[in-house]
């Protein structure tokens, strides 16, 4: 027997998770090409601005061999419950957020998780069908970097994926793989909601200046050459990675700060727009980047034409 069990088994998997996923409008899968760029940052930053604005969110964190999720939001004590030994309810973090890690279930947060990928496979399903989510506007998938059986599994259980975001930083090795994620997701039938480039100039938090420490447009270039939407650039700031560090929203306790509002705009974009990706499109094609991206922008995009 496989870890995903016995033909009848995984039938009544899928059936659960075909259960599961029909409650939940929009599904969204974040990846990169490179690790460290800040998928887990945009994930739960999306999240909870999607929640500040009224609707009810799910996390799933998909990178199992590095789940950060939980520490980024202040759960980590966080358990997952079960009545029935089988089915699971997703920790709250907050009323309209909810979110599974497998960090729930380690004993240690130090501990590695050494598997191959048919265990990891199995896991990503359970999360699927054995986790009453409920219903959700959104399921963000915060995923491990690359395009590996963490990414695969996500999507071929989710048919119905509304689209991915590539997160990427502006360096060359960055976008570089960056590329890759993206052409992963036009082959396995995902659109591709947009770019975000994150670390995009560092804001000295003495004097307020901008350094461009990982140079600066590499993601929107990326964007305009490989023809998908471009949702947005997000400063490093360190306060950003000091309230990660303590699980506090960086939303609510630096309102103002140019990350704050970059996150903010790419959220609403993206709950404006995202109807149009239920017919398998790139967000391009119908409506254009973020009206925030747009600004500095040199593509010749839909947005672009109208404004
Ligand atoms: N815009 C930013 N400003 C400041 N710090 C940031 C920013 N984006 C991410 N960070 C910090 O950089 C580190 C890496 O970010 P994060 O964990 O989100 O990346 P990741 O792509 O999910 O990494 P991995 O590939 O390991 O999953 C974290 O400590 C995070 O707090
Ligand atoms: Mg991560």
């Amino acid at each position: 027997m496989s870890h995903e069990g016995t033909p009848d088994e995984q039938a009544i998997r899928e059936a659960k998770i075909r259960q599961r996923l029909d409650r939940i409008s929009r599904k969204i899968i974040v990846m990169s090409g490179k690790g460290g760029v800040g998928k887990s940052t945009v994930t739960v930053n999306l999240a909870n601005a999607l929640v500040d604005a009224g609707k009810t969110v799910g996390i799933l964190d998909a990178d199992l061999h590095g789940p950060n999720v939980a520490k980024m939001l202040g759960c980590e004590s966080g358990a997952l419950e079960s009545e029935d030994g089988q089915n699971f309810s997703p920790v709250k973090v907050r009323d309209g957020l909810y979110v599974v890690s497998l960090s729930f279930a380690l004993n240690s947060n130090s501990d590695p998780v050494i598997w191959r990928g048919p265990m990891k496979i199995a896991v990503i399903k359970q999360f699927l069908g054995d986790v009453e989510w409920g219903n959700l506007d959104y399921l963000l998938i915060d995923t491990p970097p690359g395009t590996g059986d963490e990414q695969l599994t996500v999507i071929q259980a989710i048919p119905e994926m509304t689209g991915s975001i590539i997160v990427t930083t502006p360096q060359d090795v960055a976008v570089l793989d960056a590329r890759k994620s993206v052409n992963f997701s036009r082959k396995l039938g995902v659109a591709v909601l947009g770019i975000i480039e994150n670390m995009s100039g560092l804001i000295c938090p003495d004097c307020g200046k901008e350094i461009p420490i990982f140079g600066k447009g590499g993601g929107q270039k990326m964007s305009t050459e490989m023809d998908t939407p471009f949702l947005g650039s997000i400063p490093l700031e360190m306060h950003l990675r000091e309230f990660e560090d303590s699980g506090e929203s960086t939303l609510k306790k630096s309102p103002d700060s140019k990350s704050t509002k970059a996150l903010i705009d790419i959220a609403n974009f993206l709950d404006s727009s995202v109807a149009v990706s239920s017919e398998k499109k790139d967000l391009k094609n119908t409506s254009g980047c973020a009206p925030s991206a747009c600004a500095s922008c040199s593509s010749n995009c839909t947005s672009r034409k109208e404004s």
